[in-house]
C-alpha cells in the first residue's frame, strides 16, 4: 500500500492555517494607530479613518470579515472526516452484514468474531461507527452489548491496548490499570473489568494490522480466547484493515479464531462517490453554489486514486475553500483542479517528512541527483551519491543491501519510480527516478536537522551545484 492512502487529516487544514497572521519579528504594524487608552469607545464619534493599505494584515481581515460567503447554507464541517453521516450510500449490504455478525449479542449470545476488509477510503470505520451509535442508541435492548473502540495506529502494544481497552471498562481513577505492570497482572485484570461489566463486550480493533505488525500475534492470540477465562462477559473481535494480506503474518490458531466472518468493502467506482458527494453537497451548499460537473469532477478524481470517500470529500472541501477564498459566488471545475494539486502537495509533503533518516538521505541524494542532471539514474549510482552525502553529514552508511530495500520502499511509496532500460545484446540496468516535485521534496526534507547542513549547501537555486564525489558545493555558473 502507499503511503498516499489514507489522506492525513491535517493536511486538509493547510488552507486555514494560511490566513494567519505573520510570526513575530514582523515590521510595525502599518495599519491606522489604535485609539489611545481613555479615549472614547471605538466607532463614536471618530473621524473615518484612512483605509489600511492595500495587501496589509488589517486590510486582509477586513475583506476576510466583509466577505459573507454565499457559497454555504450550512455547517462546512459536514465535509469533514470526523462528521458521521445519518446515510451511508452504496453501504447498505456491509451494514447488513455487520449487523448480521453482531445480531447474536442482542439475545446475549457470543457473536463471531469479524474481520472487515477493504482500501482505504472505502467506509469500514464509518460503518462500523454507524453501527454501534445505533446500538448506543436502544435503551431497551435485551441483553447487555458494549462496544469498545481502539485505533490501532496509535494503540499498537500489547501491554497498551490491554491497558486501554481495560480502562474504558472503568469509572473510578483508582481501578484504572496504571502503567509498569506485568502483561499477566494486566490480562487478568482486564478480565476482572470484563466479568465486571458482564453481558458481550464487542472489541472494534481498527487499524488491526498495525498491531500486528508492531507486536505480533501475541495480544490477539489472548483477546482471541478469552471467553475461555470469562465467567460473566463474552467477548467478541472486530477487526479493521486496509492491508487484505495482513493475516498472513498470524499464526494459524489466531488467524483462524479472527477469520470467523470477514466482509470485504469494494472501492466505490465514479457514480457511487458522486452520490456519496451528493448527499452532503445538499447539507452544506447554498442552491446554485455548485457549477454543474463539480461532483463528477470530484468523484472521477477520487475514482481513479482507489476510489477512495475521503479523498472525494477532501476535494470538495477544498475546492469550496479555495473559491470561498476567491470571494466567487460559485464553486467550479477549475477549483477543484486547484484542490487536487493543493492536496497532492501536502500528502507528499507529510510522507516525506515521516521517513526514517536513511530513507530521507537516500531520497535526498536521488531528488538531487535528478535535479542536477534533469533525468534518471542508474541504481549503481544511487548508492555511491547516498554514501557522499552521508560522509558529508559524518553519518555511517547502511550497506548497499539495505539501500536495495530502502529503494524498493520509497518505491511502493510513490516517491521514486524505477524503470529497468535494455541496452542491448540483453543487457539491461535499472534507472530511479523522482516521482514528486523536487522542490517541495527537498523542503520537506530539509525541515529535519540532521539534512539541514545540505540545505545551506544547496543554496538558493543552487540544487545541481552539488557534487557527491567529493560532497562539496560547485561554483556557480558563469
Ligand atoms: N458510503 C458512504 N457514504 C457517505 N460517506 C462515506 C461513505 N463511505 C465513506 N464515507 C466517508 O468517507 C470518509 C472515509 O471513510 P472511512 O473512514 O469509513 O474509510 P475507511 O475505509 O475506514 O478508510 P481507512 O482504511 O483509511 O481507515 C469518512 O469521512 C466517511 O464518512
Ligand atoms: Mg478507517
Amino acid at each position: 500500500m502507499g503511503a498516499f492512502g489514507p489522506g492525513p487529516p491535517h493536511c486538509m487544514d493547510r488552507e486555514s492555517e494560511s490566513t494567519s497572521s505573520p510570526a513575530g519579528g514582523d515590521p510595525p504594524f502599518p495599519g491606522p494607530l489604535p485609539a489611545p487608552s481613555g479615549g472614547r469607545p471605538e466607532g463614536e464619534g471618530q473621524k473615518p479613518t484612512s483605509p489600511p493599505p492595500k495587501g496589509s494584515v488589517t486590510d486582509v481581515f477586513d475583506q476576510i470579515l466583509k466577505r459573507s460567503s454565499t457559497l454555504y447554507r450550512g455547517n462546512p464541517d459536514v465535509l469533514r472526516e470526523a462528521y458521521v453521516p445519518p446515510r451511508l450510500p452504496h453501504r447498505e449490504e456491509q451494514i447488513r452484514r455487520v449487523a448480521e455478525v453482531i445480531a447474536p449479542a442482542l439475545k446475549g449470545d457470543t457473536p463471531s468474531n469479524l474481520l472487515i476488509y477493504g482500501k482505504i477510503g472505502t467506509g469500514k470505520t464509518a460503518v462500523v461507527t454507524q453501527v454501534r451509535q445505533d446500538i448506543a442508541r436502544r435503551a431497551n435492548l435485551p441483553k447487555k452489548i458494549r462496544f469498545l473502540a481502539v485505533n490501532c495506529a496509535t494503540v499498537d502494544t500489547h501491554y497498551a491496548l490491554l491497558q486501554t481497552l481495560g480502562n474504558s471498562l472503568v469509572d473510578r481513577e483508582e481501578d484504572r490499570i496504571p502503567t509498569g505492570w506485568s502483561l499477566d497482572r494486566v490480562y487478568s485484570v482486564f478480565c476482572a473489568h470484563c466479568d465486571r461489566q458482564g453481558g458481550t463486550i464487542l472489541l472494534v480493533l481498527d487499524e488491526i494490522d498495525k498491531l500486528v505488525k508492531n507486536s505480533g500475534n501475541e495480544v490477539l492470540y489472548s483477546l482471541s480466547q478469552i471467553n475461555t477465562e470469562l465467567k460473566e462477559a463474552r467477548v467478541g473481535i472486530i477487526g479493521i484493515s486496509n492491508d487484505l494480506k495482513f493475516t498472513d503474518n498470524l499464526d494459524a490458531r489466531v488467524r483462524s479464531r479472527l477469520n470467523e466472518e470477514k466482509i470485504l468493502f469494494p472501492p466505490y467506482d465514479a457514480l457511487q462517490l458522486r452520490d456519496i458527494l451528493e448527499d452532503r453537497a445538499r447539507e452544506v451548499f447554498a442552491p446554485n453554489a455548485l457549477e454543474p460537473g463539480v461532483l463528477e469532477r470530484c468523484a472521477a478524481y477520487a475514482a481513479q486514486e482507489n476510489g477512495d470517500a475521503r479523498r472525494a470529500l477532501a476535494l470538495l472541501r477544498v475546492a469550496s475553500q479555495i473559491a470561498e477564498r476567491s470571494g466567487v459566488s460559485q464553486i467550479r471545475d477549475e477549483h477543484v483542479v486547484q484542490a487536487k494539486s493543493s492536496l497532492e502537495r501536502d500528502i507528499i509533503t507529510e510522507c516525506v517528512r515521516t521517513l526514517a533518516p536513511h530513507y530521507k538521505l537516500l531520497l535526498w541524494a536521488i531528488v538531487v541527483t535528478c535535479e542536477r542532471r534533469r533525468g534518471s539514474l542508474p541504481t549503481g549510482e544511487v548508492y555511491e551519491n547516498y554514501t557522499g552525502v552521508c560522509h558529508r553529514l559524518s553519518v555511517p552508511p547502511l550497506h548497499q543491501r539495505s539501500i536495495s530495500n530502502h529503494l524498493a520502499d520509497l518505491e511502493e511509496l510513490g516517491l521514486i519510480r524505477a524503470k529497468v532500460i535494455s541496452k542491448g545484446r540483453g543487457g539491461r540496468t535499472r534507472q530511479i527516478d523522482i516521482a514528486v516535485p523536487a522542490s517541495e521534496t527537498l523542503n520537506a526534507l530539509e525541515e529535519d536537522e540532521l539534512l539541514k547542513g545540505l540545505s545551506r549547501r544547496r543554496g538558493a537555486g543552487q540544487t545541481n551545484l552539488f557534487r557527491f564525489e567529493t560532497g562539496t558545493a560547485g561554483s556557480p555558473p558563469s
